[in-house]
Parts: C-alpha cells; structure tokens; sequence
C-alpha cells in the first residue's frame, strides 16, 4: 500500500544531470530522470510509447529526451515532438510526465494526481548542503518493505542492542529515558534524554560524560530529521523534560534522512549524517560511523522482512516503545485512506486539525 500524492526524494540533486537520463523505480513505476539545458529536472515514464523501449537508454537532446531504439523525441511534457520519417504526430503519442523539483540538496518527485502536486507539501528536510552541518551524502539500497525501515526510524530503542559496536557505543540501555511523542502537521516529534559516556571520536566530548538531548521529526511519507545535543554532564537536573535554553552544547550532531519505496520489497534509503560546522574535520568519521550503523540497520531489516514472508498471517505485538510507530502509521493510514476515497485535498485539511 502506497500513498502516492505526496513527494518522494528521488535522490539527491548532484545524482542528475543533463548529459545522461538515469532510470528510477519508485512505488513500482519506472521513471527516467534528466536536468533540461537550464537544469530544472524532468521526469518521465521510462517506457516509450512506441515498442517500449526504456527512455532511460536515450540521449538527453536540448530539453527533449530522444528514444535511441527508432528515434522519437519527447518533450519534458511527456508529448512526443518528433517521429523520424512521419510529419504528423498523432495526439496519443506521449508518455507520462510527473511533477518534480530540486528542493534541500534533493530532487522530490510526485507520484499521485499532477494536479494535486503542490511544492508547498515538499518536506522540510535539511540537506547536505546546509552551512550549519558537515555531511556527505549517501544512499542504500535495501531489500525490504519501506514501512519496516520508517518502524526502525521511529524507535530508536534498538540503537544500544542492535548499534552496540556503532552509534550505541558510548550508551547504556539504562541511559535512555522514555521518549515524548507529540503529532505535529504531517508527522510526529519524538524527544527524549539520554546519558552519554566520552566518545574518543569527537574530541569536545572524549573525556566527558555527557547529557544528550535528541529531538527528531518523523514526516510523510518517510522523512527524518534529527538532532542530537550533547551538554554538560548534569544538565538535565534544570530541564528534565525539556530542550535546555541558555546553555551551550559542547558537541551537537545532525541526520537528515530519507525513505522512498521502489517497489513492495525493495527501498531506497538516502542519508546524510554528520557533525557541526565548526567540527567539520570530523565529516569523514561520521560518514563511516553512519554507514557502518544503517548497514546494521539494513541486515537486521531485511533479516525481519525474510521472517514476515515465513509468518505472514501472524500478527506482531506491540509494546510501550511503539508509540511512535502507532502514530505514524495512524497518520499514514487515514492519508492512503483519503487518497483513495478520491483525493488528497481533505486529508490536508484533516492532518493540519
Ligand atoms: S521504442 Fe522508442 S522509438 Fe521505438
Ligand atoms: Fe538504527
């Protein structure tokens, strides 16, 4: 089940070019994706209207995109504008065209009614490219169901067990307090505190207990956002359950994370993660711990995607941690509900409530 009006991260935004199409499967569709001659991005159908062949095997021409099997040429409309050795181009020739813009060091696609596409629902994501975070961009590719690697973004109990050699190293489970969930417009905000032991990794913190702050955002359709806070140790005793003001971090981290589906099994995972600016020396150490972690991620998900297949009649169980998730997917159901009763207009409306 895929909630289609809304805008996926296609990839980042230096991954297209106007030189070369490059083909996508996003919600089981194929799509070729190229930069016209002034560099705003086109998306088609990767199937020509002719005999089928992939678009993506063309060659990008001005702003048009040219079959390379027999010649025909496609406007960024999706309307074919030439057909070798016919002057009349009947109405009917033409592939499917889909909204898509460069937004936050991305390109977002949408994948519902064109009509519908409002760049204004684009998510707030913050991308490589920010000036106040030192990060590289990365992506991962995993064989799993999307909504399994949105669970795992939004529980981020499992970073003591399953990142135990990585980013759980300097935690204890003990350290952890309870995450708040609180719904925000198209998404949910979860926050909580958690002691941190030093990390040799980043010097402000190598020999320092710490007290974390970690904030993120969960948004449609699989967006994450999160930052991490390190304070003196003893901090919280002021703001127990609260971001502290008029206190200087010693260290402070970020993660901008998104989740597109290329097919019910399949997904694509783009990440960026990494330290403040005036830490930036560290970007390549991050890049690796980050890595290292969401491969941790992907063999476990995709090792609880095999055991769904094996055991689909039965159902989970569900546990105080799985606040988030519920909320979540309360938020993602009525939105794929709403679509298909007939548009997205009212589940705007509802969502924004
Ligand atoms: S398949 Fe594209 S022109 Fe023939
Ligand atoms: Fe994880």
């Amino acid at each position: 089940m895929f909630l289609h009006n809304c805008w996926y991260m296609a990839g980042w935004s230096r991954d297209f070019s106007a030189e070369k199409p490059v083909a996508a499967t996003i919600l089981n569709e194929p799509i070729v994706i190229y930069r016209q001659s002034d560099g705003s991005p086109v998306a088609l159908q990767d199937r020509c209207c002719h005999r089928f062949a992939p678009l993506s095997l063309g060659r990008v021409e001005g702003d048009d995109l040219r079959c390379m099997y027999h010649g025909m040429r496609f406007a960024a409309s999706g309307r074919c504008v030439e057909i070798p050795g016919q002057p009349k181009i009947p109405p009917h020739a033409r592939v499917r065209s889909y909204p898509i813009a460069d937004r936050h060091s991305g390109v977002w696609i949408w994948m519902g009614d064109s009509a519908l596409a409002d760049e204004s629902l684009i998510p707030e994501f913050v991308g490589i490219e920010d000036p106040r975070w030192a990060m590289k961009p990365g992506r991962m590719d995993y064989n799993a169901n999307y909504v399994l690697i949105n669970d795992n973004l939004l529980d981020l109990s499992h970073i003591p067990f399953l990142h135990n050699r990585s980013l759980g190293a300097a935690l204890t489970p003990e350290g952890v307090s309870r995450p708040t969930v609180t719904k925000i417009p198209r998404g949910v905000r979860i926050q909580n505190w958690i002691i941190g032991e030093p990390s040799h990794m980043i010097p402000s913190i190598a020999n320092r207990k710490t007290n974390i702050w970690q904030a993120y955002e969960f948004l449609v359709p699989g967006v994450f956002l999160l930052h991490a806070d390190f304070y003196p140790f003893g901090t919280t005793d002021a703001f127990p359950d609260r971001e502290p003001s008029g206190v200087e971090p010693l260290h402070r981290q970020f993660t901008c994370q998104a989740v597109t589906p290329l097919t019910e099994d399949r997904s694509c995972y783009f990440f960026g993660y990494g330290p403040w600016a005036k830490e930036a020396g560290l970007i390549e150490a991050f890049y690796q711990l980050g890595l290292k972690a969401f491969n941790e991620d992907r063999v476990m998900i995709e090792a609880q995607q095999k055991n769904i297949h094996r055991f689909g009649d039965e159902k989970m169980m569900t546990v105080a941690l799985d606040a988030g998730i519920s909320q979540f997917h309360r938020i993602m159901d009525e939105m794929i509900r709403a679509e298909a009763r007939g548009g997205a207009a009212g589940t705007e409306e509802r969502q924004q409530a």
